[in-house]
């Protein structure tokens, strides 16, 4: 359906979980967060119930996200079961890749369309210090899993940080070369932990352009600007949520891993979808979407949002 700019909203990003095995620095507190009680995180029924309420509602897409989704008991029973939405058109998921080399294959199997893999650095110490316990290697493996077990167009997306991995940028976007994958720098958003991070940390995606000269703009689709470097098999996106918002072509709502609806990861407003049913439940997706605000701040002032970016998925 659409909101009331006209915007078209067919894309749900639905939070399955708030845990993460990882740390990143910019996302999580070196404690993580208190996990919650059982009940305070929505059921595979409760997830079911509600896609099937956003698939009435116009969505055509879910993206399920975390913290980190992978962690979550029951994570391939929520994939069968959203999968068989009659017309839910593609399932993705959003992981740091850690557990692929397990997982891939199930995730395939139940009939996950698409894998997006986060990457935010190449060099293995570094790698594990912006993770706080991660190992590179792990995510490498599980990349090569994720293609083994059959997922074509992988999408790698790396938060650019400046003076973290602006200097990894050309390793990058060499993977390209020998590798068909989307190799996808992210702006840093101001949210969290890195609210208070040093204005020389944000990055606009422009960098990788002056750094990489030689990338040709090709059509894109979705939020990124795309381009490719000559005789390459792989691509490079640019997702820049500060530099360039994509406000005016946002197709998103989002699902926190409590059940709350929010129009936009970075306002305070959210519709609790819990205990409703039914037409209820499907009223206040609408009254979500109808609400979901014009355009989001961060160019000017961090995000409004109080919530960490692994509560919302995002
Ligand atoms: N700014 C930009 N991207 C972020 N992510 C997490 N926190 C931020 C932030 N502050 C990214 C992760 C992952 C996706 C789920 O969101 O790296 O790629
Ligand atoms: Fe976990 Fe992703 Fe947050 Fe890193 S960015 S701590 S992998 S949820």
């Amino acid at each position: 359906m659409r909101d009331q700019t006209g915007r078209t909203i067919d894309y749900l990003r639905l939070s399955v979980t708030d845990l993460c095995n990882y740390r990143c620095r910019y996302c999580m507190p070196e404690e993580g967060v208190c996990k919650r009680a059982h009940q305070d995180i929505l059921s595979v029924e409760e997830i079911e119930e509600i896609s099937r309420a956003a698939v009435a509602c116009g969505v055509k897409k879910i993206r399920l996200t975390g913290g980190e989704p992978l962690v979550r008991n029951g994570i391939l029973e929520i994939c069968r079961r959203l999968k068989a939405i009659p017309g839910l058109e593609e399932l993705c998921l959003t992981t740091n890749g850690s557990l692929l080399p397990e997982l891939a294959r199930p995730l395939r199997e139940t009939g996950v369309d698409r894998l997006n893999i986060s990457l935010d650095a190449l060099r293995p110490e570094r790698f594990s210090d912006m993770t706080r316990r991660g190992k590179l290697e792990d995510v490498l493996s599980g990349i090569f899993a994720a293609q083994t077990a059959g997922f074509e167009c992988l999408k790698l997306n790396i938060v650019l940080i400046g003076g973290f991995n602006d200097d990894e940028i050309p390793n990058f976007v060499k993977l390209t070369e020998a590798h068909p994958w989307e190799v996808r720098f992210i702006e840093l958003m101001a949210m969290g932990p890195c609210a208070c991070w040093d204005k020389s940390c944000f990055l606009p995606g422009s960098e990788v352009l002056r750094r990489c000269p030689d990338l040709r703009p090709i059509p894109g689709e979705g939020v990124a600007r795309r381009y490719k470097r000559p005789g390459a098999r792989g691509a490079v996106g640019l997702i820049s949520p500060v530099s360039h918002d994509f406000c005016g072509e946002c197709r998103r709502i989002r699902i926190t891993a409590d059940g709350k609806l929010k129009g936009c990861l970075h306002s305070r407003e959210e519709i609790d979808l819990r205990g409703l049913h039914g037409w209820r439940l499907e009223n206040a997706i609408r009254q979500g979407i109808l609400q979901k605000p014009q355009r989001h701040h961060l160019a000017e002032r961090p995000s409004d949002t109080p919530r960490n970016m692994n509560q919302i998925g995002g």
